[in-house]
């Protein structure tokens, strides 16, 4: 006799989250600067915009608020405002980009928290790019490497942000951001829970996520290639890419519910939900 899976998972609790976004009205591949942007290939802007505002109504009728930036022109990679900022309680840990094509959005969103009266805006000094790369479990903070932030940002975060860091080190070029191939399901600090994919990190650091998150869930190749890592968790809801079937059955039975979202259009520039979500 097999038991039934809420005995076997605990009941998940959703709590509501403010996440800020910003619409696609620019949005291009212009230029590539991950293995998913391919120059040559025309995106459809129009595709991009209606999947991202579908996005948008998934969170409202999950009960979160979705706050908005202005987008800028020539900024095609603004969409992903994960890389904007990292914020932890009333601390706003601004970003730095690593190239040149993105360097000015970091300003933008600057300013959007100065214009909301954020009380302690920091600027890094090293490569950081935001909550793409910095993702908090409710006690720690995972800080990926390797591609884009850099380790001294590392440093830099848990100087200001107060809070403990550990770094894991990226090895495959697709999964550039952090938010690539890991997700938080569950930022309780009593019972964390997080999803990856562990080749896209070095084996020590497969051995550190290993040892900190025993009963992690593994994602498989097929839910990482569509960026279903790139997910975005209440608590008790997920939202992922609609391709991420495999993953959302996995949730499913650790008692978390799937929500799908087709963002085929946004993930030609390397983007998924959660590059577009930053938490508030
Ligand atoms: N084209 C963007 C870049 O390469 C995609 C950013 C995705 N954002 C994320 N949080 N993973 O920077």
């Amino acid at each position: 006799m097999s038991l039934p899976l809420q005995l076997v998972s605990p009941p998940r609790v959703r709590t509501a989250r403010r996440y800020l976004m910003c619409p696609p009205w620019y949005f291009a591949v212009s230029y590539s600067i991950n293995p998913w942007m391919d120059p040559t290939q025309p995106v459809d802007a129009t595709r991009a915009m209606s999947q991202w505002t579908a996005l948008v109504d998934t969170y409202c009728a999950l009960g979160h608020t979705v706050e908005l930036i202005n987008p800028e022109p020539g900024l095609p990679d603004m969409v992903f405002a994960a890389n904007g900022a990292t914020v932890i309680g009333a601390t706003v840990l601004g970003a730095r980009f690593r190239d040149a094509e993105r360097a000015a959005e970091a300003q933008h969103y600057q300013r959007w928290f100065a214009a909301r009266g954020a009380p302690d805006i920091v600027m890094p000094s090293a490569v950081n790019e935001g909550a793409g790369d910095l993702i908090w479990t409710g006690s720690l903070l995972l800080a990926g490497t390797g591609f884009r932030t850099e380790p001294a940002a590392h440093r830099e975060a848990q100087e200001v942000l107060g809070i403990p860091v550990i770094s894991l080190q990226l090895v495959d070029p697709c999964y550039y951001h952090l938010d690539t191939c890991l997700l938080i399901l569950d930022d309780s600090p009593a019972s964390p829970l997080i999803a990856y994919y562990p080749p896209a990190f070095s084996p020590g650091s497969q051995r550190v996520l290993a040892r900190l998150f025993p009963d992690a869930v593994i994602a498989g190749a097929a839910d990482a290639a569509c960026l279903g890592l790139n997910g975005v968790s209440d608590g008790g809801s997920v939202v992922l890419p609609v391709e991420a079937q495999n993953l959302g059955r996995a949730l499913a039975a650790r008692g978390f519910e799937p929500v799908f979202v087709d963002i085929s259009e946004l993930r030609r520039a390397g983007g998924g939900p959660k590059c577009c979500t930053l938490a508030l």
